[in-house]
């Protein structure tokens, strides 16, 4: 899901370069140089009857979710997905977790449900719950990663860095620009 900007983009390369089939679902409105053998299919996401017709009959080992942003564009894809697919994995971010003392952020680190949380960040906690609640319900192969900003196919927009000035700060402590 996604695959033609920044994170998605960068996966997609490597997939195809370590041999795996790979199948992008977008609008095709962010232009990108995709690899010749990926296969393209196209939908919006928010409209889920064209979601239901274009991935209704489609199986897949993986789906990787780099183009969801909160609840209402996951559960329809779990719906459609169920019992279809080997494993679901969720494209989050780590600015769910709260300003960190020690490097690296761990997985089981604090997280930031205070108010100093974006909206962003509030909807993928929320996303990660509904997501465990399906896996421990129903058995839905949910996973989720932490994803972190991604400079080397693209550059983040001024807005985007600006969201997230604490991480701005851990960069530089990084020193990785
Ligand atoms: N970029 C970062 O630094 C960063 C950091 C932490 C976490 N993340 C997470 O990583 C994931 C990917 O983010 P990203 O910044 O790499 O990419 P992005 O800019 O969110 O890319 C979105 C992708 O999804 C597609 N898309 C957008 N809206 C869509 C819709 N309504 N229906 C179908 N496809 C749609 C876009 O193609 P079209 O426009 O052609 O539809 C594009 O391929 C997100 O979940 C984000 O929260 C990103």
């Amino acid at each position: 899901m996604g695959g033609t900007r920044f994170n998605g983009l960068a996966l997609v390369h490597e997939l195809v370069k370590w041999g795996h089939d790979v199948t992008v679902l977008n609008r095709g409105k962010s232009e990108a140089r995709l690899p010749r053998a990926v296969r393209r299919l196209y939908a919006d996401r928010t409209n889920h009857e064209q979601l239901r017709a274009v991935l209704g009959h489609e199986e897949f080992d993986v789906v990787q979710d780099l183009s969801g942003y909160a609840l209402a564009d996951v559960q329809p894809l779990v719906e459609v997905f169920r019992g279809r697919i080997g494993h679901y994995i969720f494209g989050s971010s780590t600015v769910i977790y709260a300003k960190p003392r020690v490097l690296p952020i761990r997985e089981a680190d604090p997280v930031d449900r205070s108010e100093r949380q974006t909206e962003y960040g509030i909807q993928k906690l929320l996303v990660e719950a509904y997501l465990f609640d399906q896996y421990r319900a129903n058995g839905f192969p949910a996973a989720v990663e932490h994803t972190y900003d991604w400079f080397r196919h693209e550059k983040l927009s001024e807005s985007l860095q600006f969201d997230f000035s604490w991480e701005d700060d851990l960069l530089e402590r990084l020193d990785v620009r």
